[in-house]
């Protein structure tokens, strides 16, 4: 079924196909439309350039299908494809914390993968991606929350970067007025993510591991959200809407954040490493002014970043599913892998390229980035499956409560507490 939700650009089988003689004579009578639903289209989306260049490549044709910007509201658009059994979309890039949720709708790539195909990946990403010892995805890149700020503000003012909430948040208020009083009114301290959707979790969970107050849910399934420091951690967030953050942050994705960053008006930005080429590059008013750190931590905690990051996957309503699967193959393979490093600065997912030379002369950071991603926190997506989304949802739903003052801290997590008992007695 044609889903009118979704836009679509097709790219005709391209004209190098003529150029290339007799041989592909046979190719092209066989070439079909693979469709691939990327990112949302926007400077970030690497997607594709990549799809393209394997067309061009094979003399298959790749029909590009963009999608909703933020994380949740994808995930409705491919559960509803999905249920519906739609062909309409061959290849999925998607969300590391999907794979449970998603696994009974996706091919297992191993059937059409040679036996070496996952080798040199991290292990963490192949396993996140293998559910009931099915290989649903293929790892392209990985994410992990960081802390930007502006060199020169902090040196102007005589600041260090923060290490700790407090740090961040006594910071951000000095630099904040001085801005204003200085006639920046639209100067304000920190932006984040706030909106109620996936990535609200992902700014929460940090908050709430690096107070020490655990990971929501342990390995075991067991809940743990209900504790003092997770409820002081939301509180704390709580006291930046307003005062250090814009009210319209309880409104805010990734890329609203990153524009108010980049046109000079935040001292501090959370979010993931794909900010870093965009701050830097054309029309950023900011680059060259900033840096990157580890997140703050609370009192009685460590800096903690959550693990994100995207895969490819193929449909099981396919009509093509080796060919797709090819498709999967070569975006993810190491040259691409390298050339999305390259150009866009983001995390490869095969472990050699963080020692690859020319990768660390374009991203010098890449190395510190590393031992980020394998010290990040991820999300309970493994543990409760297929009912993840809830979780995620409660989490979030509670917390967008406590930063809109509708809600205590303390209040929420016993909230959460026993909801996610409730959902977790029947799912996990
Ligand atoms: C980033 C992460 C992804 C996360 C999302 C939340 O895209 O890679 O894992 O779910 O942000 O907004």
């Amino acid at each position: 079924m044609p889903n009118p939700d979704i836009q679509k650009t097709t790219r005709p089988l391209l004209t190098s196909l003529v150029l290339a003689g007799a041989a592909l004579g046979a190719q092209s009578s066989l070439a079909a439309e693979i469709a691939i639903a990327c990112g949302s289209g926007d400077a970030a989306d690497y997607c594709p350039t990549v799809a393209e260049e394997w067309a061009e490549k094979t003399g298959h044709d790749v029909k590009v299908v963009s999608t909703p910007n933020a994380t949740t509201e994808k995930l409705s658009l491919f559960q509803q494809l999905l249920n519906s059994q739609s062909s309409d979309v061959d290849v999925m890039m998607i969300d590391i914390v999907w794979p449970g949720m998603l696994s009974e709708h996706l091919v297992d790539l191993s059937r059409y993968l040679p036996d070496d195909a996952t080798d040199g990946f991290f292990p963490e990403l192949i396993d996140n991606n293998t559910v009931d010892g099915r290989l649903v995805a293929m790892p392209w890149y990985t994410d992990a929350g960081m802390l930007y700020y502006r060199t020169d503000l902090l040196e102007r003012h005589g600041h260090e970067v923060p290490e700790t909430w407090e740090e961040l948040t006594r910071i951000a208020t000095d630099i904040q007025d001085a801005e204003r009083e200085a006639g920046n009114d639209d100067f304000w301290g920190y932006t984040f993510q706030g909106r109620a959707y996936e990535g609200l979790t992902t700014n929460a969970l940090e908050w709430v591991a690096s107070h020490g107050g655990g990971t929501i849910i342990d390995s075991d399934g067991k809940v743990t959200i209900d504790n003092p420091q997770a409820a002081a951690a939301l509180d704390r967030a709580a006291g930046w809407i307003g005062t250090i953050s814009p009210e319209g942050t309880l409104n805010h994705t990734e890329e609203k954040t990153r524009g108010i960053f980049q046109s000079g008006n935040a001292l501090f930005l959370r979010n993931w490493p794909y900010v870093w080429a965009l701050a830097n590059g054309e029309g950023s008013e900011v680059a060259g002014k900033i840096g990157m750190a580890p997140l703050p931590h609370g009192p009685e905690g460590e800096s903690a970043s959550t693990l994100g990051g995207w895969n490819f996957a193929v449909s099981r309503y396919s009509e093509h599913p080796e060919l797709a699967t090819e498709l999967v193959a070569y975006i993810t393979a190491r040259a691409q892998q390298k050339d999305h490093a390259l150009a866009m600065g983001m995390n490869p997912t095969i472990v050699s390229l963080y020692e690859d030379e020319e990768v660390l002369e374009r991203n010098p950071s890449m190395g510190d980035l590393y031992e980020t991603l394998t010290h990040g926190v991820t999300r309970p997506a493994t543990v409760t499956g297929d009912a993840y989304a809830r979780v995620s949802n409660a989490f979030f739903n509670a917390t967008h409560r406590v930063l809109s003052g509708e809600l205590e801290g303390a209040a929420a997590v016993a909230q959460m507490q026993r909801q996610l008992e409730r959902i977790g007695r029947r799912a996990w």
